[in-house]
């Protein structure tokens, strides 16, 4: 059995899979999916690796280098990016291939000092630059902010590949096949992908639009990312999947709702489901989702793709329920900006979770349409109202026009 993958002549996929991490970044669950550190190396008069893996794949990685070449004479180590899930394994490398000289961005330069204490047998590449391997030839894009400052892209002839790192990667660990046309179903991937872009990238989905525009005359042939699948049946199919999603996080979500919701004890619950019944009675599209049981790693991709959001969370301690509060947070870090919205909850006595959710929303500029407070359970009548709050938000999302925006 081999590890490896030729993926063209000279070109090979010597990729890891993680199946023990149980949150990427320490945060995002892949428990049950799992996730791939795709690597590369390419063989020929001067031998390279792409991109590395996270430093308890080091074993995994060098028995694969090994079947392939002897990792002592490997001249060239290319850093798409600097984060650990590709560079983790550097400082054994830097026994173990010693003669390699590092190849990266200017930015990278910085970050290989402060992440690895690395100051030397490094060359920096510019926009457009090319390292001749020998029949092949590396040619180095920069792409900043597709999601750190010192993001580049590579790309290799003959072979028509493109290494593009964090950019068209996905969740997902790799079932043994590692291209898109060895899947009955790509269904998986392309739902793990858009989870991907929706955790990691999608804030800086004007980067990859920018990045999109700046690759857009290469012909080519093989999508590389360094997470998930590796598209050469159809490399424009991953390329316009990025830049729909970025269209929506940018400036285009759709007439969509997304319902976040949280309940102690079932009252805020009950005028939940009268809510929704009033959104999907009125055509909207709907994603209703109980943000206690549901990691907002699941939640983010309908946030971005969508133009309203129904926010339902009783009151606690004066404030709106800190578990909702939390899922907000997630929402202000990745700027979620732009959004119609609208809140309903119970309260017991003095109420507050109104005035906490307009306080959490109001800096990420969402326009808040309508409030349904309400003390208590909801009685017949509240519910006969919260159906009509339902109808009415669906109606002003389905009449917006493409107004909003997320800066
Ligand atoms: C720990 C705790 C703290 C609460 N704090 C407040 C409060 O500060 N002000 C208020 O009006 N209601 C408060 N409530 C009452 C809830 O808002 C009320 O029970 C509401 O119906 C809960 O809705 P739920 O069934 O959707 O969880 C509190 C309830 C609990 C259990
Ligand atoms: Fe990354
Ligand atoms: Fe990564």
């Amino acid at each position: 059995m081999t590890e490896t993958v030729e993926i063209t002549p000279g070109i090979h996929w010597i990729g890891v899979n993680d199946r023990t991490t149980d949150l990427f970044e320490g945060m995002w669950p892949i428990s049950g999916e799992g996730v791939s550190y795709n690597s590369y190396l390419i063989k020929d008069e001067k031998t390279a690796l792409i991109d590395l893996a996270k430093a308890i794949k080091g074993d995994d990685l060098l028995r694969r280098i090994h079947s392939l070449a002897d990792p002592s004479a490997v001249d060239y180590i290319v850093l798409n990016h600097m984060e650990p899930d590709h560079t983790g394994v550097l400082k054994q490398f830097e026994r173990i291939a010693p003669r390699a000289t590092l190849v990266c961005t200017e930015k990278a330069r910085e970050l290989l000092k402060s992440f690895y204490g690395i100051t030397e047998r490094i060359r920096v590449v510019h926009d457009g630059e090319t390292i001749p391997l020998g029949t092949h030839a590396l040619t180095f894009y920069e792409t900043p902010l597709v999601h750190w400052p010192e993001t580049m892209m590579t790309w290799v002839t003959p072979g028509q590949v493109l290494f593009s790192c964090d950019g068209f990667g996905g969740f997902g660990a790799l079932d043994g096949a590692i291209f898109d046309d060895e899947y009955e179903s790509v269904e998986f991937y392309e739902r793990e992908a858009e989870r991907y872009f929706g955790n990691i990238v999608a804030k800086y989905a004007r980067m990859v639009l920018r990045a999109i525009d700046k690759l857009a005359a290469l012909p080519i042939r093989v999508v590389a990312p360094s997470h998930g699948l590796i598209w050469r049946k159809r490399p424009q199919r991953i390329i316009d999947l990025y830049k729909l999603w970025s269209g929506y996080a940018v400036d285009r979500p759709k007439p969509e709702i997304t319902l976040l919701y949280a309940t102690m004890y079932g009252a805020t619950e009950t005028m939940m489901n009268a809510v929704a019944r009033g959104i999907a009675g009125a055509g909207v599209p709907l994603k209703v989702f109980d943000i206690a049981h549901t990691h907002i790693s699941y939640i983010l991709p309908a946030l971005y793709a969508g133009r309203g959001v129904m926010v339902g969370a009783p009151t606690y301690e004066g404030q709106l329920l800190p578990i909702m509060s939390a899922a907000l947070a997630v929402v202000d870090a990745k700027h979620i900006t732009g959004r119609k919205a609208a809140y309903f909850g119970s309260y017991g006595w003095s109420g507050g979770g109104q005035a906490g959710f307009k306080k959490l929303v109001d800096p990420l500029q969402w326009e808040i349409l309508d409030n349904l407070a309400f003390p208590g359970n909801p009685t017949a009548g509240t519910l006969e109202e919260g159906e009509a709050f339902g109808v009415k938000f669906a109606q002003a999302i389905k009449n917006s026009g493409k107004e909003t925006s997320n800066g």
